[in-house]
């Protein structure tokens, strides 16, 4: 695991871009997974700065996401379809067809999560996953609990994610009770792992992820597990590191 730790936001939202845009250009059908939430909107702007600049082109990439609600269409303002295509999606020329995000309407789910994985695999597999991670340790919706073998499935939202989302709806008898989302089985197939934390409220579930013992109570520690993960964060989220210096090996 590679933890590089930069100043603010903007660095580290810098820092994860060349990553992607590196991995672009060497590999031009590149898979890529994406994340949705407030961590990742500094890289994506980023990379629509890249491809209007740089000409950072995305014609042959193939995108998965890691989830979405349950109940929820694709052109809800909320639904993570909708934020992927606002936030990144429109502002680069990614070929629709080669954009995959969990369906919230699917009729039926358990089809459809192993339609998913079947996509994933049939791609080739993912080649760089970005993720974020909860303040209680959850990597998608893989929330506290989460078997560290699961593949994509419906999950049960905790009560602490849907506190944190209330913020997004009118009423909180809106607010979104189940998800459909990758499995941590799933992203730990991925070739390798781009996990961002930005803030001092990711300061605990950072040190966890970092050296906690692996745990399902905190699904993010599996990271510890993976042969090629990156974590970039700001040095709030890295404030609890015992170990604190940028660019460490562990
Ligand atoms: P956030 O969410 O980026 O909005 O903090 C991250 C997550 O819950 O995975």
């Amino acid at each position: 695991m590679l933890v590089v730790i930069k100043k603010n936001y903007d660095e580290m939202s810098e820092e994860a871009a060349k990553m992607v845009a590196d991995l672009i250009r060497r590999k031009p059908n590149c898979v890529l997974g994406f994340s949705t939430g407030s961590t990742p909107l500094g890289l994506y702007k980023e990379l629509i700065r890249m491809h209007k600049e740089e000409g950072l082109d995305f014609s042959k990439v193939t995108t998965f996401n890691l989830d979405e609600y349950v109940g929820v269409p694709p052109e809800h303002p909320q639904s993570y379809a909708y934020f992927m295509w606002e936030n990144l999606f429109k502002h680069i020329n990614v070929d629709p067809r080669y954009v995959h995000i969990p369906h919230g309407m699917a009729q039926d789910i358990e089809e459809f999560c192993e339609w998913y994985e079947e996509r994933i695999k049939h791609a080739g597999g993912i080649d760089l996953q970005i993720l974020g991670i909860g303040a209680n340790g959850h990597i998608a919706f893989n929330e506290p609990g989460s078997s560290l073998g699961s593949r994509t499935r419906i999950k049960t939202l905790d009560e602490l994610t849907k506190r944190d989302n209330l913020r997004f709806f009118t009423n909180p008898e809106e607010v979104p009770k189940y998800a459909i989302t990758m499995g941590v089985g799933t992203i730990m197939d991925s070739k390798a792992l781009l996990l961002l934390a930005n803030g001092k409220n990711k300061a605990d579930a950072i040190k966890a992820t970092v050296e906690g013992p692996i745990t399902a109570l905190y699904p993010a520690t599996i990271v510890q597990m993976h042969r090629k993960a990156f974590i970039i964060c700001d040095e709030e989220a890295a404030s609890e590191l015992s170990r604190k210096y940028s660019g460490y090996l562990s």
